[in-house]
This record gives structure tokens, sequence and C-alpha cells, in this order.
């Protein structure tokens, strides 16, 4: 391929994930400011007070959903307090949490399940 083609390529691939780091980065801050990470921990992980929202993210539109329409423990979030956007911002950020190691990964706890 010419040169210059795989340059534009890289650089449209970059800004690509520039955009996207800095949708995660607003949804950190509103995951901050909306309170969220008091019950659902800083990366997701849930906490006594929230369950567990990341690695396994659900879809955008079903976090909306529940936000709009809990009536359980957890406090509704209308339109009023947050918009769509910004829960959608809050989506990005909680994709962007790192995926776990396998297991298979680490070494010692390679060796404990040879042992079983
Ligand atoms: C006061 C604590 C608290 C706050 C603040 C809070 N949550 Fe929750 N959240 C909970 C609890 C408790 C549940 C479980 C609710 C239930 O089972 O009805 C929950 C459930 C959820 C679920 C459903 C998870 C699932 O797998 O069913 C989502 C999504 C969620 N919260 C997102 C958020 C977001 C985004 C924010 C911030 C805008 C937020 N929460 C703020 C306590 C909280």
């Amino acid at each position: 391929m010419n040169k210059l083609i795989v340059l534009a390529l890289l650089a449209l691939a970059s800004t690509a994930n520039a955009a996207d780091r800095s949708v995660a980065e607003r949804g950190r801050k509103n995951y901050v400011e909306f309170g969220c990470v008091k019950c659902h921990g800083i990366a997701g992980q849930g906490s006594v007070s929230g369950l567990k929202l990341a690695p396994d993210v659900l879809p955008a539109d079903a976090i909306i959903t529940f936000l709009r329409g809990t009536t359980g423990p957890m406090p509704r979030y209308g339109a009023e307090i947050i918009s769509d956007a910004q829960i959608i911002e809050i989506h990005a950020y909680l994709e962007s949490r790192p995926k776990p190691a396998s297991p298979d990964s680490i070494a010692a706890l390679k060796d404990i399940r040879g042992k079983r």
C-alpha cells in the first residue's frame, strides 16, 4: 500500500481513538458528579450498596431505561436530572474499563488449578 495512504489511515484511526477517549472521559466525570461512583465503585466494580456495572456493561439504552424507570433501592434519575447524552457518556466510560486477565494467564492461579 502507498505510504501516504497508510499514514492517512493511521492519522484517522488516532483521531477516532482520541474522540472515544474524550467521550469516556466526560462519562467518567458524569459518573462521579451524579454519584454513581458512591454506590457502584470507581471502576463499576460494585459495592455493598450498588451492583457491578463493568466490565460486562449493559447496552446504553438499557441503562437509560433503568435509570428513568427504577422504583427499587436505587434512586430514579429522570431526564430533568441527567440527559440521555450524559448517560451514553457514562456507558462509554464503563465500556472503557479494562477487562480482567484470564485466570489461565496468571501463573499462580494456573498452578492451583493444575493441582486440583
Ligand atoms: C444510592 C446508591 C446508588 C446510586 C447513587 C446509583 N446506583 Fe445504580 N444501583 C444501585 C442499586 C442498589 C442497584 C440495584 C437496584 C435494583 O436491583 O433494583 C442499582 C442498579 C443499577 C443498574 C442496573 C444493573 C443491573 O445489572 O441490573 C444500573 C445500570 C445502574 N444502577 C446504573 C447507575 C448509574 C449510571 C448511576 C449514576 C447516574 C447510578 N446507578 C447511581 C445503587 C445506586
